[in-house]
């Protein structure tokens, strides 16, 4: 079976690459590069032992998805292109819409005109607003989302639900991820933020390895045990396998399903602080910030129902995620960057 990944050479998608390619699944992927580079492909394949089919390609280009569907035999699309910077997509509304949105639909067009009617999408738990209930299951409401990065998941979970309502050939699951952190353990692939990072983990890896002075910890006075932001956050490769796990659903033709891609346990971020220094025995000072507009004190998952109908869980604990962080971190100080 082939399949098309989009937005393949970034951080999910280069692991998820291994992980299909492993599975014995020939891979497209279409990348146009805009956040990632071919030489995580590279790796990929030294990881693998076998070449990546690889497209220089924007998923707004109609025509060179034309091209693409029209020379392989593609039969289902694990939709990872975005644009996905948070505070970048307050800013730049425009562009994360177009990019995503419409990229989105030049996709699944290209997609029912060659039949292809099976897609796996890149959701996230922040479609949840501020949740309405903690384990957070796939039954909890959808909330406001404060970002339009946000707003996109929300819209293109909206516009896959209702193609497929329509036409009940296509085959739809869109996954929630939770917090991705760790890389390969091979310290070859992970993730390669521009500029100072946003996110929390490559933040710390980042002080840890000497380009950032110390972590501001935004807020400190939310209703936790240690009053710091609660994540539930998941090693990458977990969530990589539960594409594949995904994948083998699709072939039962299950309709449209949504999943939690999650451990069901969350940090707080001093959990995250101490459990990192115990993994790489690097020390990582921090101060207290005000809290950061649009978070939330606590977000977890109930990742039960991808259990039970996937047979999918996550197996790497903190230690791990946090080792296999540092371990990326350490070996590629500057990223994919030579
Ligand atoms: P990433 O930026 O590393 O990967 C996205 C890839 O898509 C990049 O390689 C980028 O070059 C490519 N891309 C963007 N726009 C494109 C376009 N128009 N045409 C072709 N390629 C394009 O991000 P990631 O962390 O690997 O995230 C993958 C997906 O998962 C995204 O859709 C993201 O929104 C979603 N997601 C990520 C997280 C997270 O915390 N990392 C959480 C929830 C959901
Ligand atoms: N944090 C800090 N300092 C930092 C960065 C983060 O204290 O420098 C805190 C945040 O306040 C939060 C926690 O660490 O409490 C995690 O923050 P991240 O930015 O790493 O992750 P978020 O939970 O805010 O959001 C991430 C992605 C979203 C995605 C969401 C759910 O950035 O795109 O997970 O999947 F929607």
């Amino acid at each position: 079976m082939t399949i098309l990944v989009t937005g393949g050479a970034g951080y999910i998608g280069s692991h998820t690459v291994v992980e299909l390619q492993q599975a014995g699944y020939d891979v497209v992927v279409v990348d146009n590069l805009s956040n990632s580079s071919e030489v995580s492909l590279q790796r990929v394949e030294k990881i693998t032992g076998k070449p990546v089919k690889f497209y220089k390609a924007d998923i707004l280009d109609r025509e060179a998805l034309e091209d693409i569907f029209a020379k392989e035999s593609i039969q289902c699309c694990i939709h990872f292109a975005g644009l996905k910077a948070v505070g970048e997509s307050v800013q730049k509304p425009w562009e994360y819409y177009y990019n995503n949105i419409s990229g989105t639909l030049v996709l699944l067009d290209v997609m029912r005109k060659h039949n292809v009617k099976n897609m796996i999408f890149s959701s996230s738990a922040t479609v949840y607003g501020n949740p309405a209930f903690i384990p957070i299951t796939e039954e909890c409401p959808k909330g406001e989302i404060t970002n339009p990065y946000g707003q996109t998941k929300g819209m293109l979970e909206q516009i896959l639900t209702d193609m497929q309502k329509a036409d009940p050939e296509w085959n739809v699951i869109l996954l929630r991820y939770f917090n991705p952190i760790g890389a390969h353990k091979s310290g070859t692939i992970g993730e390669n933020p521009n500029g100072v990072p946003n996110n929390l983990m490559p933040y710390i890896t980042q002080v840890a390895v000497g380009k950032l002075k110390e972590l501001g910890v935004f807020g400190n006075d939310y209703d936790t045990p240690d009053g710091t932001g609660v994540r539930d956050y998941i090693h990458v490769v977990d969530l990589a396998r539960g594409h594949v796990k995904a994948i083998k659903k699709i072939e039962e033709n299950p309709g449209l399903e949504i999943y939690n891609l999650g451990t069901g346990v969350g940090y707080s971020v001093l959990d995250i602080v101490k459990n990192f220094e115990e993994a790489s025995g690097v020390r990582i000072p921090y101060v207290i910030k005000p809290r950061r507009a649009g978070d939330i004190a606590t977000c977890y998952s109930d990742a039960s129902k991808a259990k039970r109908e996937l047979g999918w869980e996550a197996e790497y604990g903190i230690k791990e995620m946090c080792e296999d962080s540092w371990r990326w971190q350490k070996q590629n100080p500057n990223g994919y960057a030579e």
